[in-house]
């Protein structure tokens, strides 16, 4: 079952954990009259699995995804408790398939009963690893046509921005698929007053004057991100002046750099806003300094940048 190992990727990892046990990934299933199913009720992470110099592979910043998987079940009212069993979860997974590859853990916490829409939820933990190596942007240097998309992300009132819940990923697949049609690799949905919040799977960050980084603010409708706020931190510490702040499409348009960046994508630079090439591109230096101090420290180079994770995520206010 040993999964072979080349340039990060690997061969098939199979096996799923779910509900309690190692099981084929294909038998990791839900009914079709689960509270999930009816009603998209199902929470969830990525977290990055990443090979050390030293040997051996190490889940990225797994306690800022696990606290945010928790306020996730809150939100949604499901039992957070199964979440404290991730961590074992995944050495069990990496054990049973010998894992010694950059992979992409997936943790999903899922309504599983059949009920009505008005029924107390009982929850299902499953946990899978698949191989994930760089995306073509970071391994080939190819820089995003990014879109502007007319499709907007809720605000609070209408679904909880914190929640990374599957249903909030019904609109920004049509909006990527939309985007897609129209020639462009990825979009930005808006907020309704028509400032940018994100991409359907990645904060975005824009670079002014060589030493200013922006990125909306956690009221701009936008996912708390682990990757976010480690940037933020990392870029005050390379130095930089790094704020959130309301952005407008002019103003993303007229960045030196844009780059989206999240824990599935990275980093995905970005070359064209809504089909005007940036200013700065393919010469991106910020970009490139945070790159490399994100390599550095996922493959235990450097220490991890000390991040207040609690402000980061919005709930410390
Ligand atoms: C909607 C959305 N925004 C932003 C991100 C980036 O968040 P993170 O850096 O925590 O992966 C993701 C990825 O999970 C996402 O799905």
């Amino acid at each position: 079952m040993k999964a072979s190992s080349a340039n990060g990727q690997a061969g098939s990892w199979p096996l799923a954990h779910h509900r309690g046990a190692l099981v084929p990934k294909q038998q990791a299933t839900l009914p079709m009259g689960s509270i999930a199913l009816r009603y998209g009720v199902s929470v969830f992470e990525g977290i990055r699995l990443y090979r050390q110099d030293s040997g051996g592979v190490v889940p990225w910043l797994l306690g800022p995804h696990l606290d945010r998987l928790r306020n996730s079940c809150r939100l949604m009212g499901l039992d957070p408790l199964c979440c404290d069993e991730v961590p074992s979860i995944i050495d069990e997974l990496v054990a049973a398939q010998e894992i010694d590859a950059d992979g992409y853990v997936r943790v999903a916490v899922s309504a599983a009963n059949v009920g009505g829409i008005d029924e107390e939820a009982e929850t299902a933990l499953t946990v899978t690893i698949a191989p994930s190596g760089r995306k073509r942007w970071l391994a080939r240097g190819e820089g995003i046509r990014l879109g502007v998309s007319a499709w907007q992300r809720p605000s609070d009132a209408v679904f909880p921005n914190a929640a990374k819940n599957i249903s909030a990923y019904a609109g920004p697949r049509l909006a990527l698929a939309e985007a897609k049609r129209a020639g462009f690799d990825s979009c930005v949905l808006r907020t309704a007053e028509g400032l940018i919040s994100e991409a359907p799977t990645a904060t975005v960050f824009l670079v002014e004057e060589g030493t200013r980084i922006i990125t909306p603010r956690l009221d701009d409708h936008v996912l708390p991100g682990v990757t976010r706020a480690w940037v933020l931190a990392t870029a005050r510490a390379l130095g930089y002046q790094a704020v959130s702040d309301a952005v407008t499409e002019q103003r993303l348009a007229a960045a030196e750099e844009v780059v989206l960046c999240g824990t599935g994508l990275e980093f995905g630079p970005v070359r064209s806003v809504a089909g005007r090439e940036l200013s700065g591109w393919p010469v991106f230096p910020v970009t490139t300094a945070l790159v490399d101090a994100y390599f550095d420290q996922v493959r235990g180079r450097a220490p991890a940048t000390a991040v207040d994770w609690a402000s980061a995520s919005g709930r410390a206010r």
